[in-house]
């Protein structure tokens, strides 16, 4: 049986409200810490490493989750993803996917080997494959089944354990169950994603709900979701207590500046120039790992999936590169791209919601 332990409530919730002149602005900006969200099929190493060489202002990442395997097996693919002497640009925490604390605790202690002192478990997964074999959100209305899974895992970890969640599987209020259960486990953090497994991506961000969640908890938060441009940005620090640490996937994939425009770091270099050098890099490294065109082609596709519409007059330029069949078709239409589109507008701020 694991001993509970009891966190104080900490002076962590700076309850005044934000102040959003310039001055104070700058301040907040420098305790500001921004977290590259996992995202299956696109932050994976080879994206991290190319991004942070190009652009400034993540000061980490979380990776793409890694499945427990069962009777105590490694996919070495998934693996690989975190190995550390690959990792040294940005440092990276594991996330591991599952709900058997045997299989867990082997997969923890592997990664704990390999230097991951910090791990994160994914209780937010809202796909309902796996949501249905209560793993990721689907766990979330079964507070029991947490308590039980953290009390198994909590005092066998060698390594730190954050969380990472959504509001409930299907309802909001399932979050004021897990809360509580929360608290008694000396986690290293909650990053929450405010809106419910069911969900998926549509609708809003809850930043309501957000709030009644830091203040319902004695942890610490890492707020995620739907922050795409400064405004946004600064909607959810508004409803964020003080909390310091962000975490931000699609924006980031929309705009890769936008870690640097939130925290003030300028770079007067041409943003369509640096865009460029980070695609061709991306593609490098892409084409080097992949072995078939159509799969080099498809993965970087999806990146422009994001980025295309954050250029102005990208509509038809950017149907064609999605469009291209072959690597060549690919290659001349990105350079069509490139000659065709003048401005950097970013993402539109509804641009993933309904
Ligand atoms: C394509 C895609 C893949 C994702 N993969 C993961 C994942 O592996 N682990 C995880 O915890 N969340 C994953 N997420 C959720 C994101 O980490 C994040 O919580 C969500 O996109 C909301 O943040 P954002 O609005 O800043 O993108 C994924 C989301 C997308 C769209």
């Amino acid at each position: 049986m694991f001993v509970k332990v009891f966190l104080p409530v900490s002076d962590k919730h700076n309850h005044s409200p934000v102040n959003t002149s310039p001055m104070k602005k700058k301040e907040d900006t420098r305790k500001i810490k921004i977290i590259l969200a996992p995202l299956q099929g696109f932050t994976d190493v080879t994206y991290r490493n190319v991004f942070s060489t190009h652009f400034k202002g993540v000061d980490e990442a979380v990776a793409p989750f890694i499945s427990t395997m069962g009777q105590k097996r490694l996919k070495p693919s998934r693996i690989k993803d975190v190995l550390p002497q690959k990792n040294r640009n940005l440092p990276v925490v594991p996330q591991i996917l599952g709900n058997v604390p045997e299989d867990f605790i082997f997969l923890a202690d592997h990664l704990y080997e390999m230097g991951h002192k910090r791990i994160n478990w994914n209780l937010g997964c809202p796909h309902s494959k796996i949501a249905k074999k209560q793993r990721g959100s689907g766990l979330l209305c079964y507070p029991d089944k947490i308590d039980a899974f953290l009390d198994a895992v909590m005092p066998r970890l060698s390594n730190r354990l954050s969380v990472k969640i959504r509001l409930g599987r299907k309802d909001k209020a399932e979050i004021f169950s897990n809360l509580p259960v929360f608290d008694t486990y000396p986690l290293e953090e909650i990053i929450l994603h405010p809106r419910t497994g069911v969900q998926m991506y549509t609708g809003h961000a809850d930043l309501e709900a957000f709030e009644s969640a830091i203040e319902s908890s004695s942890h610490q938060f890492t707020y995620n979701g739907d922050i795409v441009d400064l405004k946004s940005f600064y909607r959810a620090q508004k409803r964020s207590h003080g909390i310091h640490r962000f975490m931000i996937g699609r924006g980031i994939l929309s705009n890769p500046f936008l870690a640097e425009d939130i925290k003030g770091i300028d770079n007067p270099a041409d943003r369509i120039k640096r865009i460029r050098a980070f695609h061709d890099d991306l593609f490098d490294g892409y084409q080097s790992i992949f072995s078939g065109p159509s799969h080099l082609t498809g993965r970087m596709k999806g990146f422009w999936t994001y980025l295309g519409p954050s250029f102005k007059d990208s509509k038809a330029p950017l149907k064609k590169i999605l469009k291209s069949r072959t690597l060549d078709a690919y290659t001349d239409r990105v350079e069509a791209f490139f000659n065709t589109v003048h401005t950097f507008t970013g993402p539109s701020s509804g641009l993933f919601q309904d």
